[in-house]
């Protein structure tokens, strides 16, 4: 196709066709990598839940996330963490790129967009090493307010636990839909 005319059909159909046009491998890539670790702690949670109850599970997030990230980290050479604008474990606070991308996906989600597809993709400068970052929403599902939800509706034996591990959590409160935090990828550019 020329690119006078794949400029017009994009015009055409509108901005999302330029963004997939203009998609380099390495977001492909990132993404499958931040789509394919959730579902795996979900799976773990969820046997945990049926298996001891929240409150038995707790210790499974704890050691299990912070595993998984740093398995994907080896394993693909992106660095994986999880963070929040309200942190439960005090590691989990964003940086500036990430505060942004947080606070971008809240306003979308008040705006009414699915929160499940929010994502950013952006290639920067981090103190003159060019940084591939990608961030992707990690929504709140029925499961998460067992542990992210409000504590008047919360389990006492998972409130106690949660304040003897994480003294300083900030993370309940949330409801189904919303956003609890990002998963979030970076590795210097080739
Ligand atoms: C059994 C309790 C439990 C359930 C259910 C649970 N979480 Fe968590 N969550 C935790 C604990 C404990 C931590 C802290 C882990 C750590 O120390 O790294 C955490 C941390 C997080 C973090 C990392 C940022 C932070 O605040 O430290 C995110 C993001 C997160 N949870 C999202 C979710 C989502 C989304 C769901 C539902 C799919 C969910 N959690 C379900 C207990 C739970």
């Amino acid at each position: 196709m020329s690119p006078v005319r794949r400029l017009s059909l994009a015009m055409l159909l509108g901005t999302a066709s330029i963004v997939a046009h203009a998609e380099d491998a390495w977001v492909a890539e990132a993404r499958q990598l931040a789509t394919s670790v959730p579902p795996k702690l979900l799976a773990v949670l969820t046997r945990e839940i049926d298996q001891g109850g929240a409150s038995q599970a707790i210790g499974a997030c704890q050691v299990q996330a912070p595993e998984m990230a740093r398995q994907a980290s080896e394993a693909s050479g992106w660095k994986v963490r999880r963070v929040s604008l309200r942190e439960r474990n005090p590691k989990a606070r964003p940086d500036a790129w990430e505060q942004a991308a947080l606070e971008d996906f809240d306003r979308r989600v008040a705006a009414g967009e699915v929160p499940m597809t929010l994502e950013k993709a952006e290639r920067v400068d981090v103190g003159g090493v060019p940084t591939l970052r990608y961030a992707r929403a990690l929504p709140v599902g029925p499961i998460c307010v067992q542990c992210h939800g409000d504590p008047a509706q919360m389990d006492a034996g998972v409130k106690s636990k949660l304040s003897v591990l994480y003294p300083q959590d900030r993370a309940t409160g949330y409801s189904v839909g919303q956003i609890r935090g990002v998963i979030t990828l970076s590795k210097p550019a080739p």
